[in-house]
């Protein structure tokens, strides 16, 4: 398995963030509001952070769809340990080929898994599953502030090529047919608190593993600059929630 992805598994969340921003995501997109069994559609769900908050907080059902068959086998464990299985149902496929219902959702959740497909792209294939007035939550990595310097705006092209800023990501979503209802930037804790912090004891715990494996090495490294930067120029860009309608 590359280091990576065992890294991720053993820090349990994949993506900077907290149950704070998810509920706040949640109030902006009115879950308080629906009725028992809405159903809710998260794409990109890995092993659940996003999708657990949720069905801690309101009486939805949700369909968790990840390609990642690893990722959902520990959803469903979790789910059982949580007694909230009769909830839930995994999908192991890409959110851009799936077979659901059109109209058949009220909330597209997708949290930091966007852009595996493409923020214009993602939402607007996956906005057919929703029904009229149904809201979509996504949070992508996006700048900030204006103007990076030049050695964070190219380590991002390099890793993250489709990153834009605020109003673009707005823009798309208006392009493919929803209505922004609102957006909002997570702070640093969100980064740091769940995230960075884990990461960087991960980091240390597998350079001991992999002592001797160059190319694991390689990859601890790569995670470590990625560290760095946000040390550095992390005013210019964070996970950004958008909220759209259709
Ligand atoms: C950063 S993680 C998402 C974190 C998750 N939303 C949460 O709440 O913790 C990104 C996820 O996107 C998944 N992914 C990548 N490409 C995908 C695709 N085309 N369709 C569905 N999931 C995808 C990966 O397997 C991974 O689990």
């Amino acid at each position: 398995m590359k280091v990576f992805k065992e890294l991720f598994y053993k820090m349990g969340r994949q993506v900077p963030g907290s149950k704070e921003y998810t509920l706040k995501a949640a109030e902006m997109a009115g879950l308080n509001n629906l009725p028992a069994n809405s159903k809710v559609l998260d794409a990109g769900c890995a092993s659940g952070n996003a999708a657990f908050v949720l069905l801690e907080k309101y009486p939805i059902v949700v369909a968790a769809v990840d390609v990642d068959a690893n990722s959902l086998k520990s959803l469903e464990e979790k789910a059982a340990a949580l007694n909230v299985s009769d909830r839930v149902s995994v999908y192991n496929k890409s959110m851009i080929d799936l077979d659901f219902e059109s109209g058949s959702f009220d909330v597209i959740w997708s949290e930091g898994a966007i852009h595996n497909v493409g923020f214009y792209k993602g939402i607007s294939y996956l906005k057919k599953f929703l029904k009229p007035g149904g809201k979509v939550v996504v949070s992508d990595l996006t700048w900030i502030k204006d103007n990076p310097p030049d050695e964070v705006f190219w380590y991002w092209k390099e890793n993250y090529p489709d990153m834009t800023g605020i109003q673009e990501n707005i823009k798309a979503m208006e392009k493919a047919g929803l209505k922004s209802v609102g957006h909002f930037v997570i702070g640093k804790d969100g980064f740091w608190d769940n995230y960075y912090k884990l990461m960087y004891t991960h980091i240390n715990y597998f350079q001991q593993k992999f002592v001797k494996n160059s190319k694991a090495q390689e990859q601890l490294e790569e995670l470590q600059t990625e560290i760095n930067h946000f040390v550095k120029f992390g005013d210019y860009y964070s996970y950004v929630f958008f909220i759209g309608e259709k």
